[in-house]
């Protein structure tokens, strides 16, 4: 009989992502968003896709007794957890609700997989989790360096909290650290919404050629990198969801090494401001308005990830080109209309 999956924050971007690849291998899904940053069209859009409506459950997980009744209902094989708010500016002007959102949530679920004696734990973290690291590429033996945003602080102790649990209790779980995930899915059904205006770079260029801003903003052009724009590691949204999909199957069969892990989800290639608008321009026949501005406060210079460890454990690697997510990106925006 197929696996049933739990997956939290299921119809946002890396979630229905998510979704898809795992309805593509065989197993029943069930997706609990609150829709707080998503729509439920979200919903339609997977099963245009996979031809399954996966099942859906609109459950605000800070809801402990909903999270409870969720689990007398249904029985879970393993739990992919994405449902959390991920703005970093926010964060700093809303810590309280993003400490319970973020964790408050995760107890919930931990608590319920203690109870029941569930199994196999799929964490969203970051590679916030280093900050600055002092080594590039970044590897998973890089020193967790003190967040910079109370965001970053909630991926740093949801690792703890989980580890913690997986030491006192019978479950496993691995961390996956993502790097920058971008593009849309090549049907162009699913991809990312941003509310508002955009902090990550490929939906504000996307929004800037569509003529929704004016300009795009390149911040800082004197950092200590080869052109002098911040560099980071870009990784197509289907690669990322991918990862999931490995990561559970290893944990299933018990092909862990530790109750709890952790590992880099990136390509292990660092792509400039620079080049990411050189490269969107080629790949789309298009021009870019930008300018250089200011240093944005918080921002790193360098982040890219030694992806030896998650190839070889997970068994999985990268498959898609930063142009193949360009092009997405570009066809996921001229489809928002
Ligand atoms: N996108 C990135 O750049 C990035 C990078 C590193 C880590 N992450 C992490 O990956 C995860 C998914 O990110 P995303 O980009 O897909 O974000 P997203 O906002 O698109 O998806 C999160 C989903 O969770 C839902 N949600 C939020 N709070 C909820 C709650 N209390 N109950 C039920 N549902 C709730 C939202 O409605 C949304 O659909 C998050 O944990 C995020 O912090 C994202």
């Amino acid at each position: 009989m197929a696996k049933q999956i739990l997956v939290t924050g299921g119809l946002g971007f890396i979630g229905s992502h998510t979704v898809v690849e795992l309805q593509n291998a065989g197993f029943d899904v069930v997706v609990i968003d609150d829709l707080s940053n998503t729509t439920i069209k979200v919903l339609d859009q997977i099963t245009e896709i996979t031809g399954t409506k996966p099942v859906f459950e609109q459950i605000d997980l800070r809801i402990k007794a909903d999270v409870k009744a969720f689990f007398d209902k249904y029985q879970i094989d393993g739990i992919i957890h994405f449902a959390a708010f991920k703005a970093v500016g926010e964060s700093m002007h809303k810590p309280l609700d993003y400490y319970e959102n973020n964790l408050g949530s995760l107890v919930y679920l931990l608590q319920e997989m203690r109870d029941r004696k569930l199994d196999n734990f799929i964490f969203s973290s970051s590679c916030t989790v280093y900050g600055q690291a002092d080594e590039l590429p970044i590897t998973e033996k890089a020193p967790v360096k003190k967040a910079e945003s109370v965001y970053g602080n909630t991926k740093q102790i949801g690792e703890e909290i989980i580890e913690d649990a997986t030491k006192a209790h019978d479950f496993k779980a691995i961390a996956l650290r993502y790097f920058n995930p971008v593009g849309a899915h090549p049907t162009t059904k699913i991809g990312e919404l941003p509310i508002g205006v955009p902090q990550n770079l490929i939906p504000f260029i996307t929004q800037t050629a569509a003529g929704l801003r004016a300009e795009l903003s390149v911040f800082g052009d004197d950092y200590d990198t080869p052109d002098g724009t911040a560099v980071r590691d870009y990784i197509h949204v289907v690669d990322l969801a991918k990862a999931h999909i490995a990561a559970l199957q290893r944990l299933i069969d018990n092909n862990n090494k530790e109750k709890f892990e952790y590992f880099n989800v990136g390509t292990g290639t660092g792509s400039s401001v620079l080049e990411v608008i050189n490269a969107f321009e080629t790949a789309n026949s298009l021009k870019l308005n930008y300018k250089i501005v200011d240093r944005r406060a918080g921002d790193i210079t360098a982040a890219y990830a030694d992806t030896t460890i998650a190839n070889k454990e997970l068994n999985w690697k990268t498959e898609l080109s930063l142009e193949t997510a360009l092009k997405s990106a570009w066809e996921w925006q001229l489809k928002q209309k």
